[in-house]
């Protein structure tokens, strides 16, 4: 029986997540996106610089997953404007969601998103939004089925490719399941 605990990453945890963050956006995009665009994206989102920053700043929530001791995957939740499509009243924004290949499937990602709910109820949040590439079959599927329903779309940038995200919101839960 495998273990899974979820907590809030502090600024000691920066290395691992820059490390780990990288290695998971390159698993899911590489094989879909030029060498030139991955490197990029890769050198201006990831970094230990730039995770610690993130890992400070009071208007983001990391959360890491770790099983038996090893980081399986991370989520952020951050406050910031969203695009005109999203309507709802105290939206946040699911920034960041990846779990570890070798974990899909076994339930990580549903434990991750409920304390997701609970991130984006610490920041005033109630409602969740979030892009997700067009072409990322298995996160939409996986994000409807934990309640997103379709917002509308807004462009995303990996490297040069201007790529179309759909946006998806979703009511913020309550602790017992209900909405916020
Ligand atoms: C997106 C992610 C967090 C979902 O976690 P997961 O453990 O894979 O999710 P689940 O297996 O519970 O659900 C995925 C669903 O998609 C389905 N699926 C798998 N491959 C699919 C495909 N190619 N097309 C459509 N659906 C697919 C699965 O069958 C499952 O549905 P089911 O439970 O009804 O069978 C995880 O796959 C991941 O980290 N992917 C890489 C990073 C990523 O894309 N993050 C999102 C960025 S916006």
């Amino acid at each position: 029986m495998h273990s899974l605990d979820i907590r809030r990453g502090v600024t000691a945890d920066a290395s691992a997540l820059a490390e780990f963050a990288a290695r998971t956006f390159a698993d899911t995009f590489a094989a879909h996106n030029s060498p030139e665009d991955m490197q990029a994206h890769l050198a201006s989102s990831y970094g230990v610089r730039q995770q610690t920053s993130e890992l400070a700043d009071p208007g983001i929530v990391t959360l890491l997953a770790h099983r038996d001791g090893r980081l399986v995957a991370y989520a952020q939740v951050r406050c910031g404007q969203p695009p005109a499509c999203v309507t709802q009243e105290q939206p946040v924004e699911l920034h960041r969601f990846y779990v570890d290949r070798a974990a899909h499937g076994a339930g990580v990602a549903g434990r991750l998103m409920l304390a997701v709910h609970g991130a984006a109820r610490e920041l005033g949040g109630r409602h969740l939004w979030l892009g997700v590439w067009e072409r990322n079959p298995r996160a939409i599927a996986f994000y409807a089925k934990s309640g997103f329903v379709h917002a509308g779309s807004h462009d995303f940038f990996v490297g040069a490719d201007r790529q179309t995200d759909h946006v998806l919101v979703a009511p913020v839960q309550r602790p017992t399941g209900g909405e916020a």
